[in-house]
């Protein structure tokens, strides 16, 4: 059947101007980290991605080593953007990602110009395109000068494979020094990726200062702590989450939904409740509370999350005794 996008899609989302760009992105991201690979339900793939585009989500962000088995994501998206999405690519933004071990050998990890060349050569194969909106540089390297990762991600830009690039997980001073590089070399730094929830704040401690300062966007990285910020942990672990998949790569493990961390989730759940929203809603407008975080960017392994995280957008402001309540709760041990 062919997909014909839903004529309402820019009615509901929230845009926002990502630093000082031209670009705006949508309130909300998908993210393929997980659920989007060859080892997923295809259908259940394809569906989810419908759904985010006829929602007005336009932004997907992938990495070259999302799967299993790598790449794998960066593959099925590629065929859901050629079978489904072809008359759609001007009305999107595709992100992708190099700088985590791709491939054995000296040449696929870190942060070399041999690597992040020839990666997003092979990213762009595997999704069938001719360039990324974004590319990232995905983990600071202690190895490499930044000068020269800098110079390459100027180098792919200029060469017409990526419109615009960004950085992940670097640190407030490692961002600094970034965009300095890249505003040097005529490549302003669009995007910061780091990691960001009501359970990870080290962007509060200096990096939302420098995008904020500097205009480079923010595009927060598992805001419900993969999942850990929902009500779905609160009875146990269930058979279908991530944790009880034992996915890999990075993904949450059964060890870390400790006791103490579900006391606090209940205590989260409850606030979320009295103010209207399940407690994955409120987890992601708190991120979104911070004018100088451009987008969330959300990981789902089923429609019905999806629907259900969007309706974060249109909710209420927090108010002052809401935020105090938080923090009360975020910080008792
Ligand atoms: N730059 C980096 O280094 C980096 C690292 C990690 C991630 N990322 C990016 O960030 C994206 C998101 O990361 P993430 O998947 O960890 O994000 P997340 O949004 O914190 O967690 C996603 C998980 O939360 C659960 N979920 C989502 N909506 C829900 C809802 N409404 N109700 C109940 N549960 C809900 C689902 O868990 P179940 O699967 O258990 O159903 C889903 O898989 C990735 O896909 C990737 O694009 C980047």
């Amino acid at each position: 059947m062919t997909y014909i996008a839903s004529t309402g899609r820019y009615g509901d989302m929230i845009y926002n101007r990502c630093g000082n760009s031209g670009l705006m992105l949508p309130a909300l991201s998908l993210g393929l980290w997980h659920n989007f690979s060859e080892s997923d339900h295809f259908e259940n793939i394809r569906e989810i991605l419908h759904l985010a585009f006829d929602k007005g989500v336009t932004h997907f962000d992938l990495a070259n080593n999302y799967g299993p088995p790598p790449g794998s994501a960066e593959i099925t998206f590629g065929k859901v953007l050629r079978e489904d999405f072809k008359s759609y690519r001007d009305e999107m933004v595709i992100s992708t990602k190099a700088g985590w071990k791709m491939w054995d050998g000296p040449y696929g990890d870190w942060g070399s110009k041999k690597y992040l060349v020839s990666s997003l050569d092979q990213s762009l194969k595997r999704m069938g395109m001719e360039y990324v909106d974004i590319y990232y540089h995905h983990r600071p390297d202690p190895y490499t000068p930044m000068e020269e990762t800098m110079a390459t991600l100027d180098l792919i830009v200029r060469q017409g494979k990526a419109l615009y690039v960004g950085v992940s997980s670097y640190s407030a001073a490692q961002t600094e020094k970034a965009i300095a590089l890249l505003r040097e070399l005529g490549t302003p730094c669009l995007i910061h990726q780091p990691k960001y929830s009501m359970f990870e704040r080290w962007i509060e401690g200096g990096l939302l200062d420098v995008l904020g300062n500097e205009g480079v966007g923010c595009i927060a990285f598992s805001p419900l702590a993969q999942g850990l910020l929902t009500n779905k942990y609160l009875k146990g672990i269930p058979e279908d989450s991530r944790a009880a998949l034992h996915r890999g790569n990075g993904a949450i493990e059964e060890g870390e939904i400790t006791e103490d961390k579900i006391k606090k989730v209940s205590r989260l759940n409850e606030i979320a409740l009295n103010r209207g929203q399940n407690l994955a809603q409120m987890a992601l407008s708190w991120v979104l509370r911070d004018e100088r975080v451009t987008s969330v960017l959300l990981g789902v392994s089923k429609p019905g999350q999806l629907t259900d995280s969007l309706k974060c957008l249109h909710a209420a402001p927090f108010t002052a005794s809401e935020l105090h309540m938080i923090e009360d709760v975020l910080r008792t041990n």
